[in-house]
């Protein structure tokens, strides 16, 4: 009996360190610094990014690089590159580097993470921000004349610089990328604008997808007839027209103080006298009243006004015919006479 005991102590001990050197192990994390015997360069003082230092007046740790010096590797002297304009300020005709189908890939990856939600998909203007709940200025789209005939510098400048109203996109996409998405818009454009012939050719049923076309066109019209049939002779009003171009940012390129800002001002617009291109290229006056002003809403591309480029997207089909009025209604509540 008095023999057993030394034996189970030990066993017991023996269990006890297994356990514990077992539990050691199982991923528990310690906030003690681990023993390091051999300190090298490991541990320094240093700060973190954002951390204050006293040591400089101005109490930061993160120092600007000094005056006139560039980091290895940022000098970015190649202008056509990053910023895709010509020594001589011409935008670059065409994009600089090497195109393989794997740039391509990449530049549809990043578009759709970038700039679907308000270019869409394909490239027609139609990204979520369309549905009209976030008040923001709709993306054109990218199958106008325009911008196919745009050279590629050009569409990387709307990413690097920003355009009007939509900011750069420069820090989220580095410069390989950028050239990726204009290849990839490229792509989108040829897709959108292909010819009937190469189409057939290419063995696409395209008279299928012509009935199916105009099939869904026809529902989206009969849809849109009931909705207006249905809606109890609303009365357009200024407020709803405030609304709508509060819905549609119409006052980021339309002021109502007299500035132009990207469009004509909406100050005393409405009934004024103007010079307009067609979009036969005649230059003609109109006097701008309900009609006229509808039309410029629903299709802007038909008549240009004078000293104006032709910026507006077309993206306001789809409003209602009394949400039309009712921004006539508060144009017309801008003007003074
Ligand atoms: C937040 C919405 C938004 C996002 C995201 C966005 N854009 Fe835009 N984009 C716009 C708007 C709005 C315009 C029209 C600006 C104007 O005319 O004031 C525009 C215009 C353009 C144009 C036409 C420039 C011209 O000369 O008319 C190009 C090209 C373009 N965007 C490319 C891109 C690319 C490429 C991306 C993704 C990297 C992107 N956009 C992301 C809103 C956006
Ligand atoms: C990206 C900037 C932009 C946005 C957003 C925009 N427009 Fe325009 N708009 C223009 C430009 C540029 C013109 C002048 C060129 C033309 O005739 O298309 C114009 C012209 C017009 C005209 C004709 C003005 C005239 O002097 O004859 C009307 C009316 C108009 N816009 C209404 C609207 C309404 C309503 C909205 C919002 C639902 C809107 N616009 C959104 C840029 C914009």
């Amino acid at each position: 009996m008095n023999k057993a005991i030394p034996y189970i102590k030990f066993n017991s001990l023996l269990f006890l360190l297994i356990s514990l050197s077992l539990l050691g192990c199982r991923g528990m994390k310690s906030e003690k610094t681990p023993i390091h015997p051999n300190l090298n360069m490991d541990q320094q003082d240093r700060k973190e990014a954002q951390e204050i230092n006293n040591f400089f007046d101005d109490k930061r740790s993160m120092r600007m690089p000094v005056a006139g010096t560039v980091a290895r590797g940022l000098s970015r002297l190649d202008k056509n590159y990053y910023e895709g304009v010509e020594i001589s300020g011409d935008w670059v005709a065409k994009i600089p580097i090497d195109l393989t189908k794997s740039i391509i890939y990449r530049g549809k990856d990043r578009y759709e993470i970038y700039c679907t939600p308000c270019h869409g998909n394909a490239g027609d203007g139609q990204g979520i921000i369309m549905t009209g709940r976030y008040g923001y200025v709709p993306a054109p789209t990218f199958h106008q004349d325009r911008l196919r005939e745009a050279p590629d510098g050009e569409i990387y400048s709307a990413i690097y610089n920003g355009v009007r109203s939509m900011p750069s996109y420069r820090h989220q996409v580095p410069v390989e990328d950028r050239w990726a998405i204009v290849a990839y818009i490229r792509a989108l454009q040829a897709s959108q604008n292909a010819k009937r012939d190469d189409l057939i050719a290419a063995g696409v049923d395209v008279e299928k997808l012509e009935n199916e076309f105009e099939a869904e066109q026809k529902m989206i019209a009969e849809a849109r007839a009931k909705k207006e049939a249905n809606q109890v002779e609303i009365i357009a009003t200024v407020e709803r027209g405030m609304e709508i171009s509060t819905m549609y940012a119409c006052q980021t390129c339309h002021s109502s103080d007299g500035t132009a800002i990207i469009g004509p001002s909406w100050k005393n617009l409405y009934g004024s006298e103007g010079v307009v291109t067609t979009e036969d290229g005649e230059i003609i006056n109109v006097i701008k009243e309900d009609e006229y002003l509808i039309e410029s809403i629903v299709n802007p591309y038909a008549k240009i006004v004078d000293g104006y480029d032709p910026l507006m997207a077309n993206a306001y089909g789809a409003l209602s015919q009394n949400d039309l009025q009712s921004l006539v209604e508060y144009i017309k509540s801008l003007s003074d006479n």
